[in-house]
């Protein structure tokens, strides 16, 4: 582990937030918002599957990672159900895009649990492919819009769960098989499902045929742009060779400054205020037990 391993639940204020916070982009916010919406459902599943993973994990320093590993992916599920409720409120149709997603993922509660921790380790490359370029993109400029010190928050952590996931199969199953196909149909179905909500997004914004809207299609698709990057985390996924942990390892400027960002941002929030957020009303295990 590279990264500073503490749980901790910051709370995120969006109510000052512009409509278009992502560089005043309307694509660009609509494509974050869209990927967001489907964030705590999949983290739930992430949960749910290491959680049962974890009882066949021997190494004890392994299993205290799992833990905190597990405390992250929850945190991340309330800071973006309180983003989603935000969404709600300028009148996306939030449950029914979760809807969709929980009964896709549904599907996986029957498979193996090889195949379970497969999908956590392709979700994890995706995400930390994702999660990487936003963090060189962003770390050095402030954005006070709180989607954004979300993301940041988010993405620093996310770095980490790469190593574990597959830390956690090497642990289990020595060798290292993807599985191409089954996961290949993840990687598009969840595309197509991103797809589909942005397309909806911008309609229920009246922006679908706006052509400032489609300004930053190059980026959508370019080459650090969201297709693009997600398209590398499942090709890092499906190599044999595929060790996640040693590509971070070695980017240590990465680390420092992601260390100094996260640090840094501790100790401007208010550390009662992230005490308190971190157990709010519903302990965190129901949560993810009734939310997939
Ligand atoms: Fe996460
Ligand atoms: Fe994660």
């Amino acid at each position: 582990m590279t990264n500073i391993l503490i749980a901790h639940q910051p709370q995120f204020d969006f109510q000052d937030t512009p409509l278009y916070w992502y560089d005043h982009s309307i694509l660009k916010t609509i494509f974050i918002n869209a990927f967001s919406c489907l964030i705590p459902q999949t983290e739930a599943f992430l949960v749910l599957a290491i959680q049962e993973i974890k009882e066949q994990i021997k190494d004890l320093s392994l299993r205290n990672e799992i833990e905190i590993f597990l405390e992250q992916e929850k945190n991340h599920m309330v800071a973006h159900s309180a983003f989603n409720r935000y969404l709600e409120s300028l009148g996306f149709p939030i449950r029914s895009y979760i809807q969709a997603i929980q009964k896709y993922l549904s599907i996986y509660k029957v498979c193996s649990l090889e195949q379970k921790l497969q999908l956590c380790i392709l979700m994890e490359s995706i995400t930390s492919s994702l999660c990487e370029n936003y963090i060189r993109s962003y770390l050095s400029e402030y954005n006070q819009f709180a989607p954004h010190q979300l993301l940041m928050w988010h993405s620093i952590e996310e770095l980490d769960h790469r190593c574990l996931a597959y830390r956690v199969h090497q642990e289990l199953y020595q060798t290292y098989q993807p599985k191409y196909f089954r996961n290949a149909f993840f990687s598009v179905k969840t595309t197509w499902m991103v797809f589909k909500i942005i397309l909806n997004m911008l309609h229920i914004q009246k922006n679908l045929y706006w052509p400032k809207t489609w300004k930053d299609i190059f980026w959508l698709l370019g080459p650090k742009g969201p297709v693009y990057l997600s398209l590398k985390g499942y090709l890092n996924f499906i190599k044999q060779s595929y060790n996640p942990g040693l590509a971070y390892l070695q980017d240590e400027q990465l680390i420092q400054m992601s260390k100094a960002w996260k640090a840094n941002y501790r100790k401007k929030t208010n550390p009662n205020v992230i005490a308190s957020a971190s157990r709010n009303d519903t302990p965190q295990n129901e949560r993810v037990n009734s939310s997939i």
